[in-house]
């Protein structure tokens, strides 16, 4: 294979070198585009733009391939802890026996979050969607911790900002659901791992006794698992892009959820619920929404189909799927949404306007079903999703930052008017 890619524009040539990853990916290095030849690239959504070089996540949308640095998430998923994925995510490797105590201590030992905090839960409006209060609260951490606002300050104190964010956000999203509930808050209780702690502060009510149940808790370990990482994704990329101004990482990381709040992202998995009960008020029938998603003069899409990468089929959509099953059995749910999904895939599975354009169930599709089969209102679902992918964000933004790399800041091609005279207020129509 040739190691440059030759460009002539306008008479001006370049040539560009060829960057081959590890698994064979092949990007062309345009740094030098502007410098030789005047030009930019122009690529409305990144479709074909490669932001970053990363070692992190690897994914192949066409064979329905994702590892986290070179995991099988097939495996991962079956066996492993959410603690040590993190690990793994932002240490670049598994932790030993000894690493992964130390890191599980630390981070059981950061889990309260400071008392002022609930002052800004009791400004909000009744009302006030969880994603909104989670973005607050993620950013509001700078705020308690001024030792974050400097990302350049050194390994311990960035380690440290980074152990308080994962120990912290189970913390705030059980204050979220407790706060909307209108319930007193529940502490965390460090014998208890990362997941159960989750769950207790979420489901334990202070007048009675709870116990945390085994099926929730490896259900959600592994749906967090599944949600752990998925390299340049809209919010990945926003965290990079926030981070890379230099901005503290509690700042970037609550800028990626805002980002992942959006419909066409995280926020599929409240859609999608939505979308399935109101097929299933409509009277089920699920060729009308197949039909109404095809409609090009109707705005309808089939939430939680579709992805920009995978074009086979979402490895996490499967592994999802079989554990709704799963899930809903062990726990006696009977779920009428989940015979509505399957009739959905299973028609559109078929539908030469889904097979033409390659349009599979993504993560969002069956995730909600067993959010809410575990007991989560639909409006946590996407900060179920945020949870799932903390260790995701701090690792993109840990390598953007020792990877030293320079501001994110796109060009344009400009389209506006052309340069003309000003005309003052008192001579205008
Ligand atoms: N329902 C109906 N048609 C669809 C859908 C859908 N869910 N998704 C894509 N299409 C059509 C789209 O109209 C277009 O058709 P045409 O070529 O005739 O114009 C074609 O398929 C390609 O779609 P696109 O919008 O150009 O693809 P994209 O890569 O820009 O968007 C997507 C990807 C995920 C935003 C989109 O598929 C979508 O809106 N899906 C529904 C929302 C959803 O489930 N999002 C969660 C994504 S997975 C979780 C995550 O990681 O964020």
């Amino acid at each position: 294979m040739s190691e440059t890619a030759k460009i002539n524009i306008q008479g001006k040539e370049t040539e560009l070198p060829i960057i081959v990853g590890t698994e064979n990916e092949v990007g062309i290095d345009i740094s030098k585009l502007r410098g030789d030849t005047g030009a930019v690239t122009l690529d409305f959504g990144y479709k074909n733009t490669g932001s970053t070089t990363s070692a992190i996540t690897y994914l192949d949308g066409e064979k329905g391939i994702l590892r986290h640095r070179g995991y099988a998430i097939e495996e991962l998923a079956e066996k492993a802890e959410f603690l040590e994925i993190a690990y793994l995510l932002i240490h670049k490797d598994l932790p030993t026996k000894e690493e992964y105590t130390k890191w599980d201590n630390e981070i059981r030992r950061h889990t309260l979050v400071n008392s002022d905090i609930q002052n800004i839960f009791d400004a909000w409006p009744t009302g006030s969607h969880p994603m909104g209060q989670l973005i607050a609260m993620i950013s509001s951490l700078s705020s308690f911790y001024p030792e974050s606002l400097n990302p350049n300050s050194g390994e311990e104190a960035k380690m440290r900002t980074i152990t308080r964010l994962l120990a912290k956000m189970p913390t705030i999203c059980a204050m979220i659901s407790k706060n909307k509930i209108g319930h007193p808050l529940i502490y965390p209780q460090n014998n208890l791992t990362y997941v159960e702690n989750y769950l207790n502060m979420t489901f334990k009510h202070v007048t009675e006794d709870y116990e945390i149940d085994p099926i929730l808790v490896k259900a959600m370990n592994k749906l967090m698992i599944l949600h752990a990482d998925h390299e340049q994704n809209c919010s990945a990329s926003t965290v990079r892009l926030v981070g890379s101004s230099h901005a503290n990482l509690y700042a970037s990381v609550s800028a990626g959820v805002a980002a992942l709040w959006g419909p066409l992202h995280g926020g599929a998995n409240q859609k999608v619920i939505e979308m399935l009960e109101a097929i299933q008020a409509d009277g089920g029938n699920a060729q009308k929404y197949l039909d109404k998603a095809k409609d090009k003069n109707d705005p309808f899409r089939l939430m939680g189909f579709g992805h920009r990468v995978y074009k086979n089929f979402d490895p996490r959509a499967r592994i999802i799927k079989k554990s709704a099953d799963e899930v809903l059995e062990k726990l006696g749910v009977n779920d009428p949404t989940l015979a509505i999904a399957k009739k959905l895939e299973e028609a559109a599975l078929s539908d030469p306007y889904f097979i033409e354009r390659k349009l599979f169930p993504n993560v969002d599709f069956y995730s909600g079903i067993i959010y809410r089969a575990m007991g989560f209102p639909v409006e946590m679902f996407t900060v179920l999703f945020a949870l799932g992918r903390l260790p995701g964000w701090i690792a993109q933004w840990k390598e953007m930052m020792e990877d030293k790399q320079p501001i994110g800041r796109p060009r344009q091609i400009y389209t506006g008017p052309a340069i003309r005279d000003f005309v003052p207020m008192d001579e205008r129509k």
